[in-house]
């Protein structure tokens, strides 16, 4: 076993069919400030979070011009640039007036805002993947993926993502684009989208769960997924974890941490192997803590 875990042991997705990445990825959502706004609090171990990813083979970092705003992109140009084999995978269409505080804003002139101002700061040519934040509801969606389409065309984007949306969505979207990623809140206790991402597991389009770390109630002491995580010499987040990769082979979680220990336990998750009745076990308790939830 290598000294340190690696993602690779998470094994590999086809982005569009031509951008190879390992599965576990990171978010880089928590290297900003409070509320998503501002500076982080440490930003030299934002920093050394960042650099210690393709240490342990994470070659997809997913962002977003709203993450600070700014912020996040600008220290991952300034940790990482020029990426060398790593897939940053940003996005846009969300505004910011503080913190967390986000509106969705879908007009193409905007959308064309984002992505030109991602490119200058990430100091790229053409962004590997690229997702709609939101789609803005006070805009006619087609004008969005029309404006999405037309600079995937001009080779501002190489592929396409959505964030937050239906299988409608989706079908409605690939009359402008191939809609190569999904991104979903998703965790064991959270199966709002599992109707998406059957749908994306059907059709090849890797689903991006977000909070996956989630686990709830499950995690506490004595619960299922702490009595788990003892037999595995491991603590619950890595099993919630170790459960949505096996979830299905199109998922691509993105832990988010500004902790290099926090990066490398995540990391580590890779190498935990439910048997069948584990992850039965974990699958069933997390429909009925999300069906509890809902009632
Ligand atoms: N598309 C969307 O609308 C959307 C929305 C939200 C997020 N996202 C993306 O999804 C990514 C992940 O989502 P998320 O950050 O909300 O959820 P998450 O990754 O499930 O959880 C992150 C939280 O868990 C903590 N954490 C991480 N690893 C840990 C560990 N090993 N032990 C203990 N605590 C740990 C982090 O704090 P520390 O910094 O202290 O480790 C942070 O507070 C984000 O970074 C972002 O890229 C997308």
């Amino acid at each position: 076993m290598a000294m340190y875990p690696s993602a690779t042991a998470s094994g590999k997705f086809q982005i569009g069919d031509d951008l190879t990445i390992n599965r576990l990825g990171f978010g880089a959502m928590r290297i900003t400030g409070k509320g998503i706004w501002g500076e982080p609090s440490d930003r030299a171990e934002a920093v050394r979070t960042l650099r210690r990813l393709p240490e342990l083979g994470v070659n997809f970092i997913d962002t977003a011009d709203s993450y600070g705003p700014n912020v996040s992109e600008d220290l991952i140009r300034e940790a990482l640039h020029p990426y060398s084999g790593i897939c940053i995978a940003t996005k846009g269409g969300l505004v910011r007036h503080g913190a967390d505080i986000w509106a969705p804003l879908g007009r193409p002139e905007y959308l064309r805002q984002c992505v030109l101002m991602s490119l200058r700061r990430l100091g790229l040519e053409r962004i590997d993947l690229w997702q709609l934040h939101r789609i803005d509801p006070k805009v006619p969606r087609d004008e969005q993926f029309d404006c999405i389409g037309q600079m995937q065309k001009e080779g501002l984007i190489r592929h396409v993502g959505l964030s937050e949306v239906q299988v409608d969505d989706i079908e409605g979207a690939a009359a402008y684009f191939k809609v190569a990623t999904v991104q979903n809140r998703y965790n064991l206790i959270d199966r709002t989208s599992d109707a998406v991402l059957d749908y994306c597991t059907q059709h090849r389009i890797g689903f991006i769960p977000w909070y996956p770390l989630a686990a709830g109630d499950l995690a506490t002491p004595g619960a299922l997924l702490d009595t788990m995580a003892k037999a595995h010499h491991a603590v619950p987040s890595q099993i919630a974890l170790a459960w949505v990769l096996r979830r299905s082979p199109v998922m691509l979680p993105i832990p988010g941490t500004s902790k290099v220990l926090h990066l490398e336990e995540n990391v580590a998750a890779t190498r935990i192997e439910l048997s069948d009745k584990e992850f039965a076990a974990l699958d069933l308790a997390g429909q009925e803590a999300y069906r509890a939830s809902k009632a």
